[in-house]
């Protein structure tokens, strides 16, 4: 089977890359070989790279400056997987895309189900819902994989932002009233390929396709989140400036785009149709923490 994989560079496609090659031949490619911004360009490489599956988890995730660049966000983000999902109904080729807790307005302290209504807060969140329902309506066999706040050990994110924050200053502020799962790269693609393989048996998403949430189990706000990554280093001998981590409001810490204060998302579908429990977000980031990541930062910066 061979299987394209988008956003090589990024933090899932990178952690797709290697359990991926369990399943088939991974042709791993970025954008100078498919260049989501130029949606009319992707049918021609399809056709040229002819994959049996596709699985999709490059995006435009840059949330704020989504706000400036709506139209590039759309592309990406909308048009271009509709493109790809036209392409891969045409040709009988699954499809599996990956999409955001950011579809939501963020109201209420309920997780959000599959079929809850979609009402994003950004461009961003507009953008993706754009792609998922360009998805549905090309029609053919799909998994769309909806995530929330994703980190790891390497790329640009949260738990990076967190430990150079400890490293060189004394005091942080971070947001204590959005609430969600930290979801590391490694347990969305082990989760992922666990997927994929139950599905080999038969046709990939006919009968189990659509959306579906995966994140971590559990729930913690970025301030819980913050305060885990700040003890895990200093459990591993990390040498901190931080003294002391402040609490503030979602108010207190004005951004361009706005996010949904309640970004949880249910869990059910995934254990009830593929018998998948997800590790809870401690668990996961002692796994990155492990990787002792922070120290070749400080050594090279
Ligand atoms: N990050 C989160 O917190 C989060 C939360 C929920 C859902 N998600 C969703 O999960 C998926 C994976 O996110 P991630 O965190 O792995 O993203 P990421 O680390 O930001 O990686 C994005 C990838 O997309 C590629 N890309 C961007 N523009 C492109 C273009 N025009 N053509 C081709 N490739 C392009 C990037 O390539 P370059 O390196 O060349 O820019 C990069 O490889 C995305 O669908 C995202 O919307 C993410």
């Amino acid at each position: 089977m061979r299987i394209l994989l988008t956003g090589a560079t990024g933090q899932v496609g990178s952690a797709l890359y290697r359990p991926l090659s369990a399943v088939g031949n991974v042709l791993s490619v970025d954008r100078h070989v498919l260049d989501l911004s130029r949606p009319d360009t992707i049918a021609i490489v399809l056709d040229r790279l002819r994959p049996d599956l596709i699985v999709n988890p490059a995006a435009y995730t840059a949330v704020d400056l989504a706000e400036d660049e709506r139209d590039i966000a759309f592309r990406v983000n909308g048009e271009a997987p509709g493109t790809m999902a036209r392409w891969a109904a045409a040709h009988d080729v699954p499809l599996v895309h990956f999409s955001t807790d950011y579809l939501f307005d963020g109201s209420g302290n309920v997780p959000w189900l599959e079929e809850s209504q979609p009402a994003p807060l950004s461009v961003y969140g507009a953008s993706k819902f754009a792609g998922e329902q360009a998805i549905r309506d090309a029609n053919g066999r799909h998994l769309i994989v909806r995530t929330s706040w994703v980190y790891a050990a390497q790329g640009r994110n949260f738990l990076r932002t967190i430990a150079r924050l400890a490293l060189q200053q004394r005091e942080l502020r971070v947001v204590t009233d959005q609430r969600g799962a930290p979801t590391s790269a490694r347990i969305i693609a082990d989760a992922v390929v666990r997927i994929l393989q139950q599905e080999l048996a038969g046709d990939l998403f006919q009968d189990r396709g659509g959306a579906i949430n995966l994140t971590a189990s559990g729930v913690t706000s970025w301030y819980g989140f913050a305060i885990a990554i700040i003890d895990g280093m200093k459990q591993r001998g990390a040498s901190l400036a931080v003294e002391n981590v402040r609490p503030i409001a979602t108010s207190d810490y004005p951004t361009k785009a706005v996010r949904p204060l309640n970004s949880r998302l249910d869990q059910r579908r995934l254990r009830e149709l593929f018998k998948i429990q997800m590790p809870f977000w401690q668990e996961a980031l002692e796994v990155e923490l492990n990787t002792h990541f922070w120290v070749s930062r400080s050594e090279t910066h």
